[in-house]
């Protein structure tokens, strides 16, 4: 098997008395492609969280290619190559899809001032907008402003942002949420076909979209994993039914 890229030791993140996550332990191999599902507040977007750190962990630690990054900065952890996308929408609704790409390359580059030399993009930023614009289906939304593209292809403009720093490690938090039968399919087709090296972490909803994209499947419930396995395991599994169909969902917040 590939080399372990991400190692979660007893990872746990506190909130006070919430114990948000909660001995969390899983390795994420190269290349490897994961699903973690659960339902509203089982600690999903808070375990990213501690991988992304946006929220440190309070307990356990977490290892990138065998460093510990546990306290490390969001920035950090970015240039290591763990890259995320945001259960919200997050993007530069007034300028072009092109220039959000633009501003995400550079967003990333030490000095922020080559930022206000040009709005062109130079030949190397011009060929990581390229490809990642034809590996999210939006070459032909290039220069239209975010807020005249559809949510669908909002969505996949977080997508395509996410790639311009050629990251080692995917974090996408329900990148299909609130989109269209329609838009879901072109979505779930851009992520099955993201660099066969690139290891994912996928949350969402959706279940059976999210079985069809992956390796294996966490299934976390109350801040811990109650089930891990492979997707035909986890379709069959009585626990994973019962946390999604055995009580009624509630409304979502978002
Ligand atoms: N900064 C915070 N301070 C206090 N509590 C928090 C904080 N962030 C998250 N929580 C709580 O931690 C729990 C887990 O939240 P989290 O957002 O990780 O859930 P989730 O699995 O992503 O849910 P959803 O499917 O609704 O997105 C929830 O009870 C939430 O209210
Ligand atoms: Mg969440």
């Amino acid at each position: 098997m590939s080399a372990v890229l991400l190692h979660l030791e007893s990872v746990g993140v506190h909130f006070g008395a919430l114990k948000a996550v909660d001995q969390v332990s899983f390795d994420l191999h190269q290349g490897e492609r994961v699903a973690i599902l659960g339902p509203n507040g089982a600690g999903k977007t808070t375990l990213f969280n501690a991988i992304t750190g946006m929220n440190l962990a309070t307990q356990g630690e977490i290892y990138f290619a065998n460093k510990s990054i546990t306290k490390a900065s969001p920035n950090y952890r970015a240039q290591l190559g763990i890259a995320r996308t945001f259960q919200i929408t997050n993007l530069f609704f007034g300028l072009s899809v092109e220039d959000n790409l633009l501003l995400a390359i550079r967003g990333l580059q030490k000095s922020k001032f080559s930022f206000w030399r040009s709005n062109q993009p130079i030949s190397v930023e011009e060929s990581i907008i390229q490809s990642a614009l034809t590996r999210c289906r939006l070459n032909q939304q290039r220069k239209i402003l975010v807020k005249d593209i559809s949510y669908g292809e909002q969505r996949q403009l977080e997508l395509a942002m996410s790639l311009t720093s050629s990251p080692k490690v995917l974090l996408l938090d329900e990148p299909a949420a609130g989109l269209s039968p329609a838009e879901r399919v072109v979505m779930a087709e851009v992520i099955q076909d993201l660099p066969q090296d690139l290891a994912m972490i996928l949350i969402e909803h959706d279940i059976e979209l999210a079985l069809g994209l992956v390796d294996r499947v966490i299934c976390m419930y109350q801040g811990s994993i109650l089930v891990e396995g492979k997707p035909d395991e986890i379709r069959g599994n009585q626990q994973v039914q019962e946390i999604y169909l055995g009580k009624p969902r509630h409304a979502r917040s978002h």
